[in-house]
């Protein structure tokens, strides 16, 4: 089997409540607004995607439970190859979302997502070697990622790696990464460092003195900066009414990936990651977008 892009990442469903504000400690607080959609920063850009018409594979694991078939079927109706999903003894990951003014706080069960492990995940490395691009997150072991980064980057295949939720990476993890995608947050988590002494700029410098291509850090409402060779380029996000922030992210990554996938320039890719992401946000859930592929390319 051979496609464009493999996605190695979570899945989960996500568990939505719409509050005016976030509770204190000990507080309750009540929503009238509880919604369930697919997600999991892997499934998303996964279904980004697809919805595309990019040709996607997507490695992962779900439990043997109702949330896992619903979202292997959600897979599938978005275009993903969701063929070699592994079904676990562990329930499916579960995220707990609340939306509040547009924004939003998460608390992640990771579940079957812990299950990815090198071990399970050995069976494909074909498939990965077979790929124009492995495209991978935080949210399974990173053992596993690392593993896929170099197996990729060995094998000739173009590697993209969205470090999120942000942890500190080794060192010896930059020379297998060739696009680098974190938000404002994580691009300082993963080098450790805190607080705003330090620039944009600075962190991409410094990232690519490690030996990766290219860095776009993702700033929200605020577009997102990005090296173009040696150049440091800014994009404005669009202007769009907010409706729902969660996976925006996710959604310019698909579309970022998408372009780099048909070869296009990193600045047309950074384009088309801020066009998915600018309709994403007028939708609620991570997935639930609506979008005319034929447009965009
Ligand atoms: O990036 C958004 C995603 O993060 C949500 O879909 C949730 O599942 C968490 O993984
Ligand atoms: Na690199």
């Amino acid at each position: 089997i051979s496609v464009d892009v493999v996605v190695l990442g979570s899945i989960n469903m996500d568990l939505v409540l719409k509050t005016e504000r976030n509770p204190y400690p000990g507080e309750t607080i009540n929503s009238d607004n509880f919604e369930i959609h697919p997600g999991g920063k892997g499934n998303n850009q996964a279904v980004a995607l697809g919805k595309l018409g990019a040709s996607v594979l997507m490695l992962g694991c779900v439990g043997r439970d109702d949330y896992g078939r619903k979202l292997v079927q959600n897979l599938r109706s978005n275009g993903v190859n969701a063929d070699y999903i592994l079904e676990v003894d562990d329930s499916t990951g579960i995220a707990f979302i609340n939306v509040f003014n547009g924004q939003n706080t998460i608390i992640l069960y990771k579940g079957a997502n812990g299950c990815c492990t090198v071990d399970a995940m050995s069976p494909y490395v074909d498939i990965i070697k077979g790929a124009k691009i492995l495209l991978t997150q935080l949210e399974i072991p990173y053992e596993t990622v690392k593993w896929a980064l170099k197996i990729a980057h060995d094998n000739g295949v173009m590697t993209v790696l969205n470090p999120a939720p942000a942890r500190i990476l080794d060192d010896d993890i930059w020379p297998y990464v060739d696009v680098l995608v974190p938000n404002e947050i994580e691009c300082k988590g993963i080098l450790g460092l805190d607080g705003d002494d330090v620039t944009y700029e600075a962190i991409i410098r410094e990232l690519i003195g490690r030996a990766v291509k290219n860095v776009v850090i993702t700033l929200g409402a605020e577009g997102c900066i990005y090296n173009s060779g040696d150049t440091i380029m800014r994009q404005r996000a669009m202007a769009t009414k907010v409706v729902d922030t969660t996976g925006a992210g996710d959604a310019f990554i698909g579309g970022l990936v998408f372009a780099l996938s048909k070869g296009r320039s990193i600045d047309e890719a950074v384009l088309m990651g801020t066009r998915v992401a600018g309709i994403k946000i007028g939708f609620m859930g991570a997935q639930d977008y609506v979008i005319d592929p034929s447009g965009l390319i």
